[in-house]
């Protein structure tokens, strides 16, 4: 099976459907007729997966498989980024369960952790992206050698963020990553 163009299409797809959310606000809390339903969950796991493949362009630098080159870390760190906050709380509308979802009832029951660990993102991946601007190379030690992060986040900001060794930020956002689907993502 050809998998190229089928991934263009689902870019292009990824590409419009924000905007439109943004400007019809769609996705009331209150009732989505079942193709709506549906689509929510479509595409939030669609999006999901851009997120991954630009964490994915970020593992490969950080752990020195591929070239470290600053604008495309910063940049892969940057759609992480775009794809948290309200923007990812605002597909989740209560009770959007529908198959193939894996997302679990907590979200709603526990919606400020949810939301909390959403902004994260936006945190780490912009923290991130600044931390990679202003440090001139990789940090040369192996990532299990850099210094532990302590996880008491919420005092931090983007400016205090982008001091720290690249690394170290990053940690911060995959463990944002793991911690969400930990709480709020049913294993398979
Ligand atoms: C605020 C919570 C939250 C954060 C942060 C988060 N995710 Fe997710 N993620 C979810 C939930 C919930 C699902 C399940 C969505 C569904 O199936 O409806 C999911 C699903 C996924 C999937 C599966 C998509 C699919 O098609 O089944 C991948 C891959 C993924 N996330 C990667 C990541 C990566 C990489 C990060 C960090 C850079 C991340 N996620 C951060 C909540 C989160």
């Amino acid at each position: 099976m050809n998998k190229k163009p089928k991934k263009l299409c689902l870019l292009a797809i990824l590409g419009v459907i924000p905007p439109m959310i943004l400007v019809f606000g769609i996705f009331p809390a209150v009732s989505l007729a079942d193709n709506d339903a549906i689509d929510v969950v479509q595409e939030r796991m669609l999006v999901m997966k851009s997120v991954d493949a630009a964490a994915k362009r970020i593992a490969e630098m950080m752990l020195g498989r591929d070239a470290y080159e600053r604008q495309t870390l910063a940049a892969a760190a940057r759609t992480v980024a775009s794809h948290g906050g309200s923007r990812l709380i605002q597909q989740y509308p209560e009770g959007s369960l529908e198959s193939p979802s894996k997302a679990s009832p907590k979200i709603w029951a526990d919606w400020d952790r949810f939301e909390s660990l959403a902004q994260d993102l936006v945190l780490f991946g912009e923290g991130l992206a600044q931390s990679v601007e202003r440090h001139a190379g990789p940090d040369t030690q192996p990532l299990h050698a850099t210094a532990r992060p302590d996880y008491t986040a919420r005092r931090l900001n983007t400016g205090s963020l982008s001091k720290q060794p690249p690394k170290l930020v990053y940690l911060r956002l995959l463990r944002t990553c793991m911690t969400c689907h930990t709480k709020f993502r049913v294993k398979e």
